[in-house]
């Protein structure tokens, strides 16, 4: 069964990249100099997380047309093979190896979730088959191997930009932590979000925990609304999270919930409803930027897909899929230690979500933003922080954002580091607060369970 449908899928995309490609010649398929050249993608296209693989996919496929529209690379033109891992970490590790084994790809795109790409990574770095991840956070990913990349930021950033925002923009004081044992993004940025909240002067009341699948949550939800915390802190994925936030309303929990980037997805609201209402995450991007790079993205992404509005994961691996394209322009040849060398140079690649540029542990050294879920669902833009040293040359700050936080900068380091202190505040001033304590909680906030200000 599991086979049947990611055969289906590899016949569907292959079929619909070779169609398209035919006018243009197309030409052997394998792992020959001439011809297509293949590149493996791993994604969750079904299963809780479908969102995941399906937004990536349309992100490589939009990369792959512009790429083969402009002549293709080394005058070849690029098939994408992608595998449906149904969400599971050990269908990951399989859709790797066939990929590698049977299709001969010459690069990996994939995961999207940090647990699956650590199943994936092993079978890459074996066969010296670069991998580039378009939005696994968590460290460890890269760590496997000199073959691995990603094209984003690590969580290490990402927990420390919650708990900056937590305590300094909405002035928390007390928090509580709900996360995914299973799933090594949850458990990493819980710890980072633990570490950096203590250390800025708040207190976590409460550590909670569950495994991915479940769908009952209230025990865990009962002890922290008993805790008393101002916020419960959720880095866990959409489906999840979207319970989460339901039952929690249900037994009494009112406070804001405030989550990472695997919230990211539209089916978030679908699930959560007014329940997340006045909730925040910390994302890649945010489609209302005004930045003209991103912009002229979103504008390209709607007109291909129907007027579709590009999630963080689209934009994330339409980056991916162009920095390793790029990276193979630049190798001498395509095998497996070229491309390598080329992506580990990669430096001021123009992505949308920023510039990229690969540090030595094949990270990308990015900016966050924060997004707040307003009524009806929309994600407000809250505000951007930036890692040290790095300047805003990527992307443009949001002309009219009141929360500007230019000059702002946080480490892109491990766990721990002390954060850079700076005369502008971290995310914006009162305004975010202000709102989060006015508008925040539909089913109404009790009086003292409000952020103050
Ligand atoms: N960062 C998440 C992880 O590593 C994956 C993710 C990225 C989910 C972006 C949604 C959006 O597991």
């Amino acid at each position: 069964m599991r086979c049947m449908s990611a055969k289906f899928l590899v016949c569907m995309l292959a079929l619909a990249v070779d169609c398209k490609k035919e006018p243009e010649g197309g030409g052997n398929v394998g792992g020959a100099d001439t011809g297509v050249i293949k590149i493996g993608e791993v994604g969750s296209m079904t299963g809780t997380e479908a969102t995941f693989g399906t937004s990536s996919d349309r992100g490589i496929q939009l990369a792959v047309k512009e790429v083969n529209g402009a002549g293709g690379i080394k005058g070849r033109q690029i098939q994408v093979i992608a595998l449906d891992d149904e969400g599971k970490p050990e269908e990951a590790a399989t859709a790797a190896t066939r990929l590698i084994a049977s299709e001969h790809v010459l690069a990996l795109l994939g995961e999207v979730a940090s647990t699956r790409s650590l199943f994936m990574a092993p079978k890459a770095q074996a066969a010296k088959v670069p991998m580039v991840s378009p939005s696994s956070t968590n460290e460890k990913v890269t760590a496997v191997g000199d073959y691995i990349f990603r094209a984003c930021f690590i969580d290490p950033f990402q927990g420390y930009v919650m708990a900056k925002f937590a305590t300094e923009t909405l002035k928390l004081k007390k928090a509580a932590i709900l996360r995914d044992v299973r799933n090594d993004y949850s458990v990493g940025l819980a710890k980072v979000f633990n570490d950096n909240f203590t250390k800025m002067g708040g207190q976590i009341v409460d550590n909670e925990s569950y495994s991915s699948g479940d769908v009952d949550f209230k025990a865990q939800l009962t002890n922290i609304k008993g805790a008393a915390p101002q916020a419960l802190y959720v880095p866990g994925y959409y489906t999840d999270v979207g319970l989460i936030a339901r039952q929690a309303r249900e037994v009494g929990l009112t406070v804001p919930l405030l989550g990472g980037d695997g919230w990211d997805s539209e089916k978030l609201y679908e699930i959560g409803g007014v329940a997340l209402e006045g909730s925040y995450f910390s994302n890649h991007y945010s489609v209302d930027d005004p930045s003209p790079r991103i912009q002229e993205f979103v504008g390209k992404f709607k007109k291909e897909y129907g007027g579709q509005v590009p999630d963080s994961l689209a934009a994330q691996a339409y980056d991916a899929a162009g920095m390793l394209f790029d990276a193979m322009k630049r190798a001498k040849d395509l095998s497996g230690p070229s491309i390598r060398d080329a992506l580990a140079q990669t430096k001021d690649y123009k992505g949308v979500t920023g510039d990229i540029t690969m540090d030595d542990k094949r990270n990308a050294t990015k900016p966050a933003v924060v997004l707040k879920v307003a009524k009806g669902g929309k994600y407000e833009f809250s505000g951007r922080i930036m890692p040290e040293g790095l300047k805003q040359s990527g992307t443009e700050a949001p002309a009219e954002s009141p929360k500007k936080t230019e000059g702002n900068t946080a480490p892109n380091a491990a766990p721990g580091n002390v954060p850079t202190p700076t005369q502008t505040p971290a995310v914006g001033a009162t305004s975010a607060a202000q709102s989060a304590a006015n508008t925040g909680q539909p089913q109404g906030v009790p009086a003292g369970g409000h952020p103050k200000k």
